[in-house]
């Protein structure tokens, strides 16, 4: 695996992979790799030749008092559970590489209203910020393919309609959610938990999945459901933010007879922000 932290050196190689008729795959990270993020890579070998996997904790999508400056950098650990997961390149640029000029004259691209919905009304930006970051690497790195995760599920759905709507020739594919035993979302902020937090983590998982299974059983009382979901998370230990019942495709509230649905919700527990989801399908 090589790494590469400048635009033309990483140009340079992804044209000569194109040249000898590889298709590249892209799998975009914030580092602190853990094996969700391992598992797309696993992903991306089995749909492409080449590997690029980019570690950059990106500014912009950070809000006022949120966890940049702490989001924790690991780059010589990563570099460990890559050598195993076999990429072909690791892309970690600088701030100033992607954003070349500087952060308040960045182009910023907006997806309007999914990005607006859930997570994005509590951390407003946020989206704006992810699909600037990841317009920028689908444009310095061309890939034929991405991989992202479905526990991001909202961030995914975002990042697959600005490349349907900008028509970008990258095929955008969705990794399922690994998780710990227990049932947690693997995710880098679970470190942020306390020893207790750490105890109480995975009730966010069992609320969404029975409640899940409330709406695959028949229940039409989406508002009912969602309270008292909610309700379980706070009595629980979570500060929620959301758990909401929307349509998968789309985030919009769903009629009664929608197959396709998602349970989705975002709590704080302590100093970390957890976010999980169930997908429904009925
Ligand atoms: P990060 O949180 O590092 O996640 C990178 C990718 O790993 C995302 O696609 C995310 O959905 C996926 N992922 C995280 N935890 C996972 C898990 N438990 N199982 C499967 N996949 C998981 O998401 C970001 O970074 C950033 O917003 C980014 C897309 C890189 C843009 O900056």
């Amino acid at each position: 695996m090589q790494t590469l932290s400048k635009v033309d050196a990483l140009r340079e190689q992804v044209a000569e992979w194109r040249r000898a008729g590889d298709h590249i795959a892209l799998v975009p990270t914030m580092g602190n790799l853990h094996d969700g993020h391992l598992s797309l890579i696993h992903m991306a070998k089995q749909h492409a030749e080449r590997v690029v996997i980019s570690i950059f904790v990106n500014p912009t999508q950070f809000g006022v008092g949120e966890d940049f400056e702490n989001y924790p950098r690991t780059l010589e650990r990563d570099k460990l559970k890559l050598k195993k997961a076999g990429p072909h390149l690791l892309f970690v640029p600088e701030v100033a590489t992607m954003y070349p000029f500087g952060l308040d004259k960045a182009t910023t691209v907006t997806v309007p209203v999914l990005s607006e919905e859930l997570c994005g009304s509590f951390r407003p930006g946020h989206f704006d910020g992810v699909a600037s970051v990841v317009s920028r690497l689908f444009g310095l790195v061309q890939p034929d393919v991405a991989v992202f995760g479905e526990k991001d599920y909202q961030q995914l759905l975002v990042i697959r309609r600005l490349a349907e709507d900008l028509n970008l020739a990258v095929k955008v594919l969705a990794a399922p959610t690994m998780r710990e035993a227990d049932g947690l979302a693997m995710s880098s902020r679970n470190q942020y938990l306390t020893e207790d937090e750490r105890k109480i983590a995975p009730a966010l998982h069992r609320v969404l999945k029975r409640t899940a299974a409330a709406v695959q059983s028949g229940s039409r009382d989406f508002a009912g459901l969602e309270a008292q979901g909610h309700g379980e998370l706070a009595e629980a230990g979570f500060a929620p933010d959301y758990l909401a019942i929307r349509r998968a495709e789309n985030l919009e509230a769903p009629d009664r007879d929608d197959d396709h649905l998602v349970v989705l919700a975002a709590a704080r527990l302590g100093a970390a922000r957890l976010i999980d989801n169930v997908l429904v399908e009925i």
